[in-house]
């Protein structure tokens, strides 16, 4: 709690020391008076990058200015958001890369292996639609471990090969396993494992991979095995909505704090396993029905 205090007090401070403010012919996309952009992102309401810019916390975005450009990260995390969707209730953050590595002996090799954790939790959720599971090696076996709902779910794919010859220039199962991921994931961890710790093949392949990403946006071919050794992130596609497991538009509109305003439309998350409910601008209107402008007639 005391924490969480503290890290309120700095955002009122930075709050309070900033003072910019844009104007555009642009619908506004921020609240008056808050910035919309993080570098060349647009951060686009009800997300902010202020306590008094953003519609809830849990679409509080972190501009890092530590960095040139600015890095945007998702709330208290080291999740980096490159791309907010407002009209599909969706999100691009990049994911660490899962990575298993072993010596010529078959000793793991700590400093060089990363047990991602997507700590993701609702209303976020990974998007079943946008994302693949990879898991690239040729000794390899590569579980998800995640929550849905309430409950725990496990799933996962192995590749075992014996030359860098047989590797197809696809994930089609030699070298590179994919499988779908259910709908509604959150808090996902990746465990990869492996049967004869790398040795028979270590020459070509010593690290097993396992991750998340945004399909298309992973292309394998044999040189994954190594590509993968220095691109530690890839993007992937995590879903928001408004609210919690419990809202739906129906029991929403009855409250003070619905968040969709003029000219838009509330439509609940179509997916089994997500929560709460997102706004669309009626047809024949723009901008962005979070706003308290609402959505804008064709002019
Ligand atoms: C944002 O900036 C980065 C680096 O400056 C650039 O690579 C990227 O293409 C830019 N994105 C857009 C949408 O302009
Ligand atoms: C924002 O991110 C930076 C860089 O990771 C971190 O140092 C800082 O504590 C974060 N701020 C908040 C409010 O989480
Ligand atoms: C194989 O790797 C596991 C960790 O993944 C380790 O516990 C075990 O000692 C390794 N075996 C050998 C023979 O080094
Ligand atoms: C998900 O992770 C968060 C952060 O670690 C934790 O607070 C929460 O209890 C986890 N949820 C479940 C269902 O394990
Ligand atoms: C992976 O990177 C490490 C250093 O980061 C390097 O020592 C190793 O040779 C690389 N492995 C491959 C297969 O490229």
């Amino acid at each position: 709690m005391a924490l969480r205090l503290s890290v309120v007090a700095v955002l009122l401070l930075l709050s309070a020391a900033s003072t910019t403010t844009t104007t555009t012919a642009a619908p506004a996309q921020a609240l008056t008076g808050c910035s919309d952009k993080c570098g060349n992102l647009t951060i686009p309401y009800p997300f902010g990058m202020k306590t008094d810019c953003l519609l809830r916390k849990e679409f509080f975005i972190n501009c890092s200015h530590t960095t040139q450009p600015p890095t945007a990260y998702l709330m208290y995390s080291d999740l980096i958001v490159t791309n907010i969707y407002l009209d599909e209730g969706e999100l691009q953050i990049l994911n660490d890369v899962g990575r298993a590595c072993y010596d010529e002996e078959g000793g793991y090799q700590t400093d060089r292996s990363i047990k991602p954790q997507l700590l993701l939790q609702p209303p976020y959720t990974i998007s079943n639609t946008k994302n693949k599971f990879y898991a690239v090696g040729c000794d390899t076996s590569a579980i998800v471990n995640a929550f849905r709902g309430k409950e725990e779910f496990i799933t996962g794919c192995m590749s075992i090969c014996n030359s860098l010859g047989s590797v197809e220039k696809s994930c089609s199962g030699v070298g590179c396993c994919q499988i779908n991921i259910p709908s509604g994931l959150y808090n996902l961890t990746v465990e990869l494992n492996s049967f004869k710790n790398h040795t028979r093949i270590w020459n070509f392949n010593p690290c097993s991979y396992g991750f998340i990403a945004e399909e298309g946006l992973f292309n394998f071919s044999p040189s994954s095995f190594e590509d993968l050794n220095y691109s530690a992130l890839l993007p992937m596609v995590a879903n928001w909505a408004i609210g919690n497991e419990i809202d739906t538009c129906e029991t929403a509109q009855k409250r003070l704090d619905y968040a969709c305003n003029a000219n838009s439309n509330c439509v609940n998350r179509p997916i089994d396993g997500s929560v709460g409910y997102l706004c669309q601008c009626l047809p024949g209107y723009e901008g962005n029905p979070y706003h308290p402008d609402g959505c804008q007639g064709d002019l």
